[in-house]
């Protein structure tokens, strides 16, 4: 599996909201819902996936969920913002079921891809049947156990090469920045006395440097901007911009520098 990074923005209107859920089928995938919290009505927009670790541009998934909220509601005033990951497996189909072939009563439910409103309960269905010996005619289709990467070969292929890329090609690759790169508010892998350092630099001229290594197995990590994290493209851990660790499956802090 990898994961998706995704971005919700909750507006509010001084309008009637519209009732239901959509989502587009053009890319970047967005959706739109309505929530409700007490006598407050909120309308919700989700979308602007990525890969997280991706080296692209950021900066602008907000405002994107922003101009599509205001092109429904000119009034519309944002309340809350947040991102969330999600775990995808190479075929798109979850992994419910058996844990293992070899390992009896444990059970496994992940790899939503983002539906997990509904797909967890499926997954309670399948897996309640397999405790209570019942047969579900959907366990076939979501078995935790298959092994068919080759079904998606361009999904595998990527996969293959991110972990490539920040496993070894990476790590071997000079990074050309220097200390003096680094603009304020900005994070970047650089070159320090012969070594690759993770630096950001705050609005006040703080600088703060991190060895740019995943403390899970050791992918080289990415500077994520809007955020300020440091987050990584093999499984998904994140960071904060001290090397604090924010994400699983990491459980260790990154080695901050003085
Ligand atoms: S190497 Fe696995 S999450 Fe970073």
């Amino acid at each position: 599996m990898y994961q998706e990074m995704s971005y919700g923005i909750a507006i509010q209107t001084d309008s009637n909201l519209f009732q239901g859920m959509y989502i587009n089928a053009e890319s970047p995938t967005i959706s739109l819902r309505t929530a409700t919290d007490g006598d407050r009505n909120f309308l919700i927009v989700v979308g602007m996936d990525h890969r997280v670790g991706a080296k692209i541009d950021l900066e602008n998934a907000y405002d994107n969920l922003e101009s599509v909220a205001k092109s429904l509601y000119q009034d519309a005033r944002v309340l809350y913002r947040w991102n969330t990951q999600d775990c995808i497996t190479l075929d798109k189909i979850p992994y419910i079921g058996d844990f293992s072939k070899t390992m009896k009563n444990i059970y496994v439910a992940t790899g939503y891809k983002e539906w997990g409103m509904t797909t967890s309960n499926v997954a309670a269905n399948i897996i309640s049947d397999k405790i209570l010996g019942k047969k579900n005619k959907y366990e076939k289709i979501f078995t935790s156990t298959r092994i068919n990467p080759i079904k998606n070969r361009w999904e595998f292929g990527e996969m293959l090469k991110e972990t490539t890329n920040s496993l070894i090609i990476n790590k071997f690759k000079i990074p050309q920045d220097k200390l003096n790169d680094v603009g304020l508010d900005e994070g970047k892998i650089i070159e320090l006395d012969g070594h690759k350092v993770g630096v950001y630099q705050d609005q006040d001229g703080n600088v703060f440097a991190i060895n740019p290594i995943c403390s899970h197995l050791g992918c080289e990590l990415s500077w994520n901007n809007l955020d300020k994290t440091w987050d990584c493209p093999c499984h998904g851990s994140r960071f904060d911009y001290r090397g604090r660790w924010l994400y699983d499956p990491a459980i260790d802090d990154l080695k901050f520098l003085e």
